[in-house]
C-alpha cells in the first residue's frame, strides 16, 4: 500500500487553491486544507467532497498562526506544502496595504518556519505577474523582468515574498523550491460545482461580468479606454483556473527531482493577452446576453498591458494549457447560474 503523500495546501479553500486541491487528488497525492474560509464558503468545501468522492482533509485555521499552524504539522506527516494563503486584489490592496502586508507576508513566514521545524523540503509559492510592475512597451515579460516595486501593495507583497524565499532557500539549500507567477486565473470546474466564490462585491473582472449578467449586480464598469492599447482597455493573460491548479502538481512534481535542492521563478499564463472590451464581447457572443457596462475612470494600481512568456512553463514543467478562453468563461458562466440555485 502506497504510503500516503500528503501535501499542504495552506488557503486551500481559495479560488486557485480548491481546484488545486482536486487535481492533487487526481494525480495521487494526499491534500490537506489549513485555511479559515474567510474567502471562501463551505459549499466549495461540500462539492469538492461531491467532484472527489473524497471526505475532506481541513484545518480551519489562521494561517498566520504559528501555533494553530504547527498542530497541523504534528498531525500529518507532509511530502510537501503549496502556499496559497493571501488576499489578492489589486484594487483592495490600494485602499487597505496594511492588511495586505500582515496577511500575505505572516503567513508565509509562519508556513516556511514550520517547514523548517518538521522537514518539509518540497515547497510550491503562489506568486504573481504583479512583481513585474508595469512593463513599458514590450507587454510579454520572461522571468528577469521582475521589478522591486509594484504597482500595488498586492503585487509588492508577492515581491517580498520572493525576496524571502531567495534568502530563506540559501540559508536552506535542500529546499526544493517553485514560485509560480500567475497571471489572471478565471473560469471554473468544468462541473460546475466549484468556482471563484467572492465574498461581496467582486474586485475581478469575470466574476463581476457574471454578477452583472445574472442580475446580482446592476453595471459592470470598464476602468478606463484611454489606455495605449487597441481598443483603448487593459490587457491581461486569461487562463483557466483548472490549467493553473495542474501546474501545482507539475511544479511539485518538478521539485521532486531535484536531488540537491532548488528555487525556480515560473511564470504561468497562457502566452496571450486579451482587453476588457475583448472578454465582454466573447462573454456575450458565448451567452447571446447583451451585458449592462459603461465605460469610467482609470483604477488605482492597474497596468496597461502585460501576457506571459511561457518559454520557461513549458519547457521545466512540461505543462501546457488544455482550456481555451471561452472555455473559462463558459465554465464561468455555469458556476454563476449554478450558485443562484444554491441561494
Ligand atoms: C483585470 C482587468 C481592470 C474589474 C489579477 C488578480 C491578481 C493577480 C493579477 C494573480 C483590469 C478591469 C476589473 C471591473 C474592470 N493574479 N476591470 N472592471 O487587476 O489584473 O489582477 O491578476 O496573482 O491576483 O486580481 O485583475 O480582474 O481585477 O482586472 O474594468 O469591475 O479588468 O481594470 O484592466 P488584475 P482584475
Amino acid at each position: 500500500m502506497q504510503k500516503d503523500k500528503y501535501i499542504l495546501i495552506t488557503g486551500g479553500a481559495g479560488f486557485i487553491g480548491s481546484h488545486t486541491y482536486v487535481e492533487l487528488l487526481n494525480s495521487g497525492y494526499t491534500p490537506v486544507i489549513a485555511d479559515d474560509l474567510r474567502n471562501s464558503n463551505r459549499l466549495v468545501l461540500k462539492n469538492l467532497e461531491k467532484i472527489t468522492g473524497k471526505t475532506i482533509l481541513i484545518a480551519e485555521i489562521d494561517v498566520t498562526d504559528f501555533d494553530k499552524l504547527e498542530k497541523v504539522f504534528e498531525k500529518y506527516n507532509f511530502h510537501g506544502i503549496i502556499h496559497f494563503a493571501a488576499y489578492k486584489a489589486v484594487g483592495e490592496s490600494v485602499k487597505e496595504p496594511l492588511k495586505y502586508y500582515e496577511n500575505n507576508i505572516g503567513s508565509l513566514v509562519q508556513t516556511l518556519k514550520l517547514a523548517i521545524k518538521f522537514e518539509v523540503e518540497s515547497f510550491v509559492f503562489s506568486s504573481s505577474c504583479t512583481v513585474y510592475g508595469a512593463p513599458d512597451d514590450k507587454n510579454e515579460v520572461t522571468e528577469e523582468e521582475v521589478q522591486l516595486l509594484a504597482n500595488s501593495p498586492y503585487g509588492q507583497t508577492k515581491i517580498i515574498g520572493e525576496l524571502i524565499l531567495r534568502d530563506f532557500q540559501k540559508a536552506n539549500p535542500n529546499f526544493k523550491m517553485v514560485a509560480l507567477r500567475y497571471f489572471n486565473p478565471i473560469g471554473a470546474h468544468p462541473s460546475g460545482l466549484i468556482g471563484e466564490f467572492p465574498i461581496g462585491t467582486p474586485n475581478n473582472l469575470l466574476p463581476y461580468i457574471t454578477q452583472t449578467a445574472i442580475g446580482k449586480l446592476n453595471e459592470l464598469t470598464v476602468f478606463g479606454d484611454d489606455y495605449n492599447t487597441e481598443d483603448g482597455t487593459c490587457i491581461r493573460d486569461y487562463i483557466h483556473v483548472c490549467d493553473l491548479a495542474k501546474a501545482h502538481v507539475k511544479a511539485l512534481e518538478f521539485g521532486e527531482k531535484c536531488e540537491n535542492g532548488c528555487l525556480e521563478f515560473i511564470n504561468v499564463g497562457t502566452g496571450k493577452g486579451n482587453s476588457v472590451l475583448e472578454i465582454i464581447k466573447q462573454f456575450e457572443l458565448l451567452t447571446k446576453l447583451k451585458l449592462n457596462y459603461k465605460i469610467g475612470p482609470r483604477r488605482e494600481g492597474d497596468v496597461p498591458a502585460i501576457y506571459a512568456n511561457t518559454d520557461k512553463v513549458s519547457g521545466l514543467l512540461n505543462w501546457r494549457t488544455e482550456y481555451t478562453l471561452s472555455d473559462a468563461i463558459e465554465h464561468a458562466w455555469n458556476w454563476e447560474k449554478n450558485l443562484q440555485h444554491e441561494n
